[in-house]
């Protein structure tokens, strides 16, 4: 979603806000932004499109200053256009802004019987407005947006630049990522790490409620109440070269060349092969918690919650202990029961999913414990979380999710096997051997995406259809289902995924010769009932893609088969994952799309 990034410092920084949205593209955007001041005024330059739109502008007509603010917006009130686009500026007031402001309605209203005229249809041009007249009545730049705050309802992360304090910059945060990083006698702050990786790997996470003034001296951090904060740096474990595309033709394409390297990551340290037993303390949850949990209820969207449905598969068989999965975005607004005993466990790859994150504040509400399953570090879910589970993927720039969604798998593959050995559900014998098989498991992935030139063959013949049907059984299930979000967020083909025994309950209709079926073919025990399925589709003239363990399978009835690795059925899914991606990009790639911001989606969903 939209971006923010800020510096004041010794360098000229039009460009450099530039080259620092440049890093957030990846969140997803229709127009950019930035305001800097020359030290006499305040000089805006925006254009809605690609961040190359806006270079040109500023290449064109040059904007000299070493204060200033830049922004991606991801549009939510008003259409993408110039109008619309961060900065806003109300006399002598620039802001960019993340997040929705639930009353702006009634703000808005009010300030234009105030005499206030409004320029763009967004919500963020309140606030600059609120600031503008509280420097009117002489509050300087911080006292002014903590007045214009206090008026504020909804979710926020703001950066404000005014004419008459050309050395300052006044950034706050509430429910919406943002961190404040010091550099080379510069002050930087961002919504997200990426923006300021080329600066500093040192950087203070903002609390919901807190703002802090940036000058050259440094970052003066207080809560709106006025409180004093003293926050130790966070030391970012991200590269700036993790998050280059190192050669790939997309960011897309090279994570999911990165997955044995994520999963390896993500097992590093947590395993104890010897003693088939996890790391307690690097699982987040204590053998005693684990033994005492009564039910598991994980909680997610998108990509995130196929993952949390593979782990409530993995969670039942091996640890034996009741699960539920739940979309977050509807967990949070129904009355969920949650008992003394729940576990619950938030799945996220960002860390900042506005649905997610409120469903964890929930669940917490009505006493749960829970643990967080996250990719990025210091992300609100994170800290908002009992315990945290890392996902070791490394930043993941494709809006697609690919590796951290592996890496998810194989943290829903410990937390089991934690819980099942804590529980007594799993012997010592049993967890060692799926330990054993577990760190294997990367190095099959690497046989996997040796298919990716067969992928793009079959992908030339998949490339004109309009439709596709995805099937699975059992932990394949999930794997299905994340086949076809893939492919629709990415190639814009129509696509769904089922569990293999309900085609006949519905989809089935759906299937002539016009339909690729995409069928998960593991060896597990439900290999059996998914070729029935399959004999269903063939009878009706459906096409099959048939992923399987060994050529022979379903030979006689796939128009295309791809071979991946055996493992342990339990683990299938972070094989058998592989090739749907492939699928997905090269169907995507062939098709022209764009493949790593696909239009319409945000990498990070920070709005309901
Ligand atoms: C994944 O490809 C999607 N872009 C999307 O479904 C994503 O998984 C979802 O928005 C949840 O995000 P999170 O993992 O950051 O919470």
């Amino acid at each position: 979603m939209c971006g923010i990034i800020a510096y004041v410092g010794p360098r000229p920084c039009a460009q450099l806000l530039i080259d620092g949205l440049r890093k957030l593209e990846y969140r997803g955007y229709d127009s950019a932004g930035v305001a800097v001041h020359d030290g006499s005024s305040i000089v805006v330059r925006r254009a809605a499109g690609k961040l190359s739109t806006l270079q040109d502008l500023v290449d064109r007509e040059p904007v000299a200053g070493t204060v200033g603010i830049g922004h991606t917006r991801w549009a939510t009130h008003g259409p993408p256009s110039e109008r619309n686009a961060h900065p806003h500026v109300a006399g002598r007031v620039a802001v960019v802004h993340n997040g929705i402001i639930e009353n702006h309605v009634e703000l808005k209203q009010r300030l234009e019987a105030q005499g206030r005229v409004f320029t763009s249809d967004t919500d963020t041009e309140i606030v600059a407005h609120l600031v503008d007249m509280a420097m009117a009545r002489g509050l300087v730049l911080v006292e002014a947006v903590r007045d214009a705050l206090r008026e504020l309802r909804g979710a926020y992360a703001i950066a404000v630049l005014a004419k008459d304090d050309p050395e300052t910059i006044v950034v706050a945060k509430y429910a919406s990522p943002l961190v404040v990083a010091i550099a080379d006698g510069a002050v930087l702050a961002a919504s997200d790490v990426p923006a300021i990786l080329a600066h500093t790997r040192e950087v203070l996470f903002l609390e919901d409620g807190e703002m802090a003034t940036l000058t050259r001296a440094g970052a003066k951090l207080e809560t709106v109440a006025g409180e004093a904060v003293e926050r130790a740096p966070t030391t970012i474990r991200w590269s700036l070269v993790q998050a280059e595309r190192g050669g790939f033709k997309h960011f897309m394409l090279k994570e999911i060349h990165e997955q044995p390297r994520a999963i390896e990551d993500t097992l590093r340290g947590r395993v104890q092969l010897e003693s088939g037993t996890c790391n307690a303390d690097e699982i987040g949850i204590s053998e005693q918690d684990a033994n005492a949990v009564q039910r598991v209820v994980l909680l997610a969207c998108g990509t995130s919650f196929h993952a949390a449905m593979y782990g409530r598969y993995l969670l039942e068989q091996l640890a034996r202990v009741p699960a539920v999965v739940e979309l977050a975005s509807e967990f949070r607004y129904r009355e969920p029961v949650i008992a003394k005993g729940d576990l619950v466990i938030a799945v996220s790859q960002s860390g900042e999913t506005a649905d997610t994150l409120a469903a964890l504040k929930e669940a917490k509400r009505h006493g749960a414990r829970v643990l967080a399953v996250v990719n990025v570090q210091g992300s609100a879910i994170a800290r908002a979380a009992d315990g945290v589970l890392y996902t070791h993927a490394g930043p993941e720039i494709g809006v697609a999710s690919t590796k951290c969604f592996t890496a998810q798998l194989a943290a829903m593959a410990l937390v089991a096997i934690h819980m099942g050995r804590a529980r007594n559900a799993l012997t010592a014998e049993r967890a060692t051997a799926l330990l054993g098989e577990l760190v294997k498991v990367p190095e099959k992935m690497r046989h996997a995406l040796e298919q990716d030139a067969s992928v793009q063959l079959i992908a030339r013949d998949l490339v004109s259809s309009q439709n596709a049907l995805f099937l699975g059984r059992g932990v394949s299930c999930p794997v299905a289902l994340e086949g076809a979000l893939k492919l629709k967020e990415i190639s814009y083909v129509h696509a769904e995924g089922y569990a293999g025994g309900e085609m006949k309950h519905g989809p089935l209709a759906l299937v002539d010769r016009t339909m690729p079926v995409v069928c998960l073919l593991p060896d597990d025990p439900s290999l059996e009932k998914m070729l029935s399925n399959v004999q269903e589709v063939r009878a009706r003239d459906g096409r099959v893609l048939a992923v399987v363990n060994d050529a022979h399978t379903a030979a006689s009835l796939a128009q295309w088969t791809i071979t991946v690795p055996r493992t342990e059925p339990e683990f299938s899914p972070l094989i058998t994952t592989i090739p749907l991606q492939l699928l997905s990009y090269h169907v995507a790639d062939q098709r022209g799309t764009d493949v790593d911001q696909p239009r319409n989606l945000a990498k990070t969903v920070t709005v309901e």
